[in-house]
């Protein structure tokens, strides 16, 4: 990996002129050539704690209706994710196929760094599949930063996502929802390319 030992984030007051974007042959080749990666390939080195705090605060800059930042970050090492994992071992039992939803624990455990992102509408506020929208952006724009490191990443859920007791061990709340855990680390091997959709079924150009 490229170090990038002089790249520091631009710190931007409120109402200052935020540059236009310029032509990037490199910003364009990150966006055609990003693939997730297989969480469980996933091996060090990850984020250091820096590369982390910018890698947050680039998937913070995010569009969101109302400003109300409908979202937060809790940043899993592997010990927390370890123990966690045991728990969700003995829960695993009681999921409807027991086997698969022990499997699927090694995408969890395996990356050296996890930001799981959650969603926190705000009641009452602008629609809340617009605030959950704004919550998986958050998520594409921490795997684009991760990848501006050097680092590959990937967006998972599974089972653990969706049950309550199991959220709760992360403390995700009733009120909120698992919007992904975004493991960050290295892939030692390239990713294949994998089945992209054809475009001339899903855009409709109008004059
Ligand atoms: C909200 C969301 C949840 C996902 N959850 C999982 C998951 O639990 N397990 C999994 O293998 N892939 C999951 N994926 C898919 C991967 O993150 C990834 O997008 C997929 O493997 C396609 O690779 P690509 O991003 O290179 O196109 C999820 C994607 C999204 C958007």
């Amino acid at each position: 990996m490229t170090d990038l030992p002089d790249f520091a984030l631009p710190d931007y007051a409120l109402n200052d002129a935020v540059p236009l974007p310029a032509p990037s042959q490199a910003f364009l080749l990150g966006l055609a050539t990003r693939r997730s990666a297989p969480a469980q390939a996933l091996v060090a080195p990850g984020p250091s704690d820096d590369q982390l705090d910018q890698i947050l605060q680039l998937g913070a800059r995010t569009p969101d209706h109302g400003k109300l930042f409908p979202w937060r970050f809790i940043v899993l090492g592997p010990k927390s994710r370890a123990e966690i994992a045991e728990k969700l071992a003995v829960l695993a039992e009681t999921q409807g196929r027991p086997s698969k939803e022990q499997a699927v624990l090694a995408k969890l455990t395996a990356a050296p760094l996890t930001i799981l992102v959650v969603s926190t509408p705000i009641p009452n506020a602008k629609p809340v599949w617009e605030q959950q929208l704004s919550a998986g952006a958050v998520c594409m724009n921490l795997e684009h930063a991760a990848s501006g490191f050097g680092y590959s990443a990937a967006w998972i859920t599974d089972w653990y996502s969706y049950d309550a007791e199991a959220a709760a061990l992360f403390g995700v709340s009733e009120s909120e929802t698992v919007a992904g855990f975004i493991h960050i680390g290295t892939l030692t091997e390239p990713p294949l390319e994998r089945p992209r959709p054809d475009l001339t079924a899903k855009v409709t150009r109008l004059p």
